[in-house]
């Protein structure tokens, strides 16, 4: 058997062809949402992740605001730029791009983010709702992996729900999401033992833990759903995911590719959210 392949891309162009017909909506209100990304420092891979979400938002119509700060910019004055941010009614959402240089409390700058405006749903109060059942953001990793499994008409009541990797950006999100929807979740982390005994019971398996390969086509049940949440970069310059996509692809119902699997989501679904906080503050 041979997986089908989720193609996140064409599904992101439809997220996005929604995304601007509620901006014309907002438009005709006299609004337009607007997104602020904060990035400290000069880590290569944020360059490259904070110019794809700005050119995203300019491509949907939104208004996108990118701060750019210095790697020795203390505590204090990034906490200033995000309650400037939090005052400007310009700006709907933000973003302040992980990681953070090591002199900086990652907890404390992103609790100063005011919540209605925490598009990345990483602010305590954000995740408690989400906790509770009663999400204002999800965080759009795992919002994206919703949208493909919704898409690809996945049943998800009852279903054995396996995720590798339990960090907070999108492990524990996505158990929390998975769970709202009916399924049995089961969250594995770097501790657990005999990981394939808890893979192969999946029906739905989504990895998300920057380790490529940590997942092989011998953990998975025959048939079921892959989403591969890593993005990896080889010594050789390849770009792969956490699942070995050759001999997974063998064994699996359905796998997202990487690149063009869940990473272009991830960006739809923050301007989905940026929309949402902009609905909002328009109500
Ligand atoms: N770094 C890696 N992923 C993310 C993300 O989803 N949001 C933010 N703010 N930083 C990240």
């Amino acid at each position: 058997m041979s997986a089908r392949i989720i193609d996140g891309k064409a599904l992101s162009d439809s997220v996005r062809a929604e995304v601007a017909e509620r901006v014309k909506a907002l438009a005709a209100q006299g609004i337009q949402p607007g997104l602020a990304v904060v990035l400290v420092g000069e880590d290569p891979a944020s360059q490259v992740y904070v110019r794809n979400k700005a050119a995203a938002c300019e491509k949907a119509g939104l208004h996108s605001r990118v701060i750019r700060m210095g790697e020795d910019t203390t505590e204090a004055e990034l906490l200033d730029v995000v309650r400037q941010l939090n005052e400007d009614s310009a700006i709907h959402g933000i973003l302040v791009q992980l990681p953070l240089p090591g002199h900086m409390n990652t907890a404390k700058v992103i609790e100063t983010i005011a919540a209605h405006k925490d598009v990345d749903g990483f602010h305590i109060s954000n995740a408690g709702l989400l906790m509770t059942g009663k999400p204002l953001f999800r965080p759009c990793t795992p919002y994206g992996v919703m949208r493909m499994l919704e898409s690809e008409g996945v049943p998800l009541r009852g279903a054995e729900a396996v995720i590798v990797g339990a960090s907070n950006i999108v492990g524990k999100p996505m158990a929390m999401l998975l769970l709202a929807a009916g399924a049995t979740v089961t969250l594995c982390n770097s501790k657990t033992r005999d990981l394939g005994a808890q893979t192969r019971r999946a029906d739905v398996l989504v990895v998300a833990t920057g380790r490529p390969g940590i997942v092989t086509g011998d953990m998975i049940k025959p048939g079921a759903v892959v989403i591969d949440v890593g993005i990896n970069r080889l010594p050789d310059g390849r770009l792969v995911g956490d699942v070995d996509f050759e001999s997974a692809r063998q064994v699996a119902g359905a796998i997202t590719p990487v690149p063009g699997g869940v990473g272009p989501m991830t960006i739809a679904m923050l301007l989905v959210n940026t929309i949402e906080a902009a609905e909002r503050s328009a109500a």
